[in-house]
């Protein structure tokens, strides 16, 4: 075979150099070797048939395997499909990530034993300065948690390698608070998140977060809830109502409009449908613009009011404080931090936990300012049992 291929090859310059001179052993010589080719063709094609019949065997596929092995050595195993991806700095686009992180699949029972995983993914601008009290916070609980750190582009971290979040960062773009850019970056960490297929539960959180209890009872308390932690109110008036455009109609009306903090806490159902939206989407990128309307307070709280009401428990795991009014929070120092603060947070607050009603509310708090991390830390064992 590869001798005739050989002279076919040579034989082919003088075809077209001198046509006229050769023209009639050239088509003889073409004619013997189709033959030959078609006779090995037709022997190999029954040779095949006789094999696969007789021994099962499909030489095809033998072939292929035995050389593809080595480069799809994974791909043969449920490990391939399970495992998360080991480095978070991928090179897909935002469209390419959101893609494959809306995969769902059909088969609802796991064919694998699956320890269900809580996704931290924390929405920052630069550093973490309550890194030190998260750190104890994760201390002896690997296995049961993922972090993802989403902060402007231009910032790098330099954690060690023995921190919770060396490694953590994942491709991240520039956020304004109050703009769809905020929400494309939650829609980011989602994504990233839900790429880990034991990510069951996806906890957003800032820098100025710090947890409020220690995470056996954060994950229990998520883990037995019935329902996903977004804030969502009807409130009335011009930061409510408001706010809504009547160009987002039909898809989202008045009686649908929905007002919450950005800090959710949402199952992984409720997380694909975030990431695969494009209904919702360009009605709040175009309609709820600053500074008449403010799109992570609504977009989300919104959307999944009409999706799927019924998984919500339309309030939020993260305290913060509004009492001292106007546009921003209050934010805590170091002289904030005293045992009877976190009383109040923690033992003087009424909700329902699946229908009845409870005291344990809040499982994080904001805003802290980084000269609190030293008092918290100091407090921290026997106030918040972290
Ligand atoms: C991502 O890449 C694909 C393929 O090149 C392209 O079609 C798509 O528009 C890109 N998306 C973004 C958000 O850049
Ligand atoms: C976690 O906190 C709860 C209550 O605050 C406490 O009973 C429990 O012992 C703590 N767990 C650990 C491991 O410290
Ligand atoms: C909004 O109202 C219109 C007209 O009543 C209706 O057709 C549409 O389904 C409503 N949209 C939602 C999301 O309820
Ligand atoms: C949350 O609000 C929706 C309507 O917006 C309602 O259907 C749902 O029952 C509420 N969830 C809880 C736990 O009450």
């Amino acid at each position: 075979m590869q001798s005739r291929l050989g002279t076919l090859e040579e034989g082919k310059e003088p075809v077209t150099a001198s046509r006229t001179n050769q023209s009639r052993p050239l088509p003889l010589r073409l004619l013997k070797f189709f033959l030959l080719f078609l006779i090995v063709g037709i022997g190999a094609s029954i040779v095949s048939i006789f094999m696969v019949r007789r021994f099962g065997i499909n030489t095809v596929a033998l072939v292929q395997s035995s050389y593809f092995r080595p480069c799809l050595e994974q791909s043969g195993s449920i490990e391939s499909w399970i495992r998360p991806p080991s480095n978070l700095l991928h090179t897909m686009n935002d469209t390419e990530l959101f893609w494959k992180a809306s995969f769902v699949p059909g088969i609802k029972s796991y064919p694998f034993k699956r320890t269900p995983k809580i996704a931290f993914m924390f929405l920052t601008k630069g550093p973490l300065p309550f890194a030190p009290l998260w750190e104890k916070f994760f201390k002896g609980h690997e296995g049961l948690y993922s972090i993802y750190v989403h902060s402007l582009p231009s910032y790098t971290s330099n954690f060690p390698p023995s921190s919770v979040f060396y490694r953590r960062q994942i491709p991240s773009q520039v956020a304004e608070w109050g703009k769809m850019s905020m929400c494309d970056a939650e829609r980011r960490l989602l994504a990233n998140a839900l790429l880990d297929i034991s990510n069951e539960w996806f906890i957003l959180l800032s820098e100025s977060c710090i947890p409020l209890q220690n995470f056996s009872i954060v994950y229990r308390y998520i883990s037995r809830s019935w329902y996903s932690f977004m804030g969502a109110v009807d409130e009335p008036g011009p930061y409510g109502r408001g706010r809504y455009d009547e160009h987002m109609a039909p898809e989202v009306n008045l009686s649908n409009w929905r007002k919450g903090s950005q800090w959710f806490e949402i199952n992984r159902e409720l997380a694909v449908r975030i990431v695969e939206d494009s209904t919702y989407y360009p009605k709040f990128r175009d309609f709820c613009t600053p500074h008449k309307c403010y799109v992570d307070e609504h977009y989300f709280q919104t959307m999944l009011t009409i999706n799927t009401p019924h998984l919500l428990a339309n309030r939020t795991l993260t305290y913060v404080d509004w009492s001292r009014g106007g546009a921003h929070p209050a934010t805590f120092g170091k002289d904030d931090i005293k045992e009877e603060f976190f009383k109040k947070i923690l033992e003087e607050q009424t909700c329902l936990y699946n229908n009845q009603p409870s005291s344990l509310c809040f499982l994080f708090a904001r805003k802290f300012a980084p000269n609190a991390l030293g008092p918290l830390l100091a407090i921290a064992s026997k106030v918040l049992r972290i």
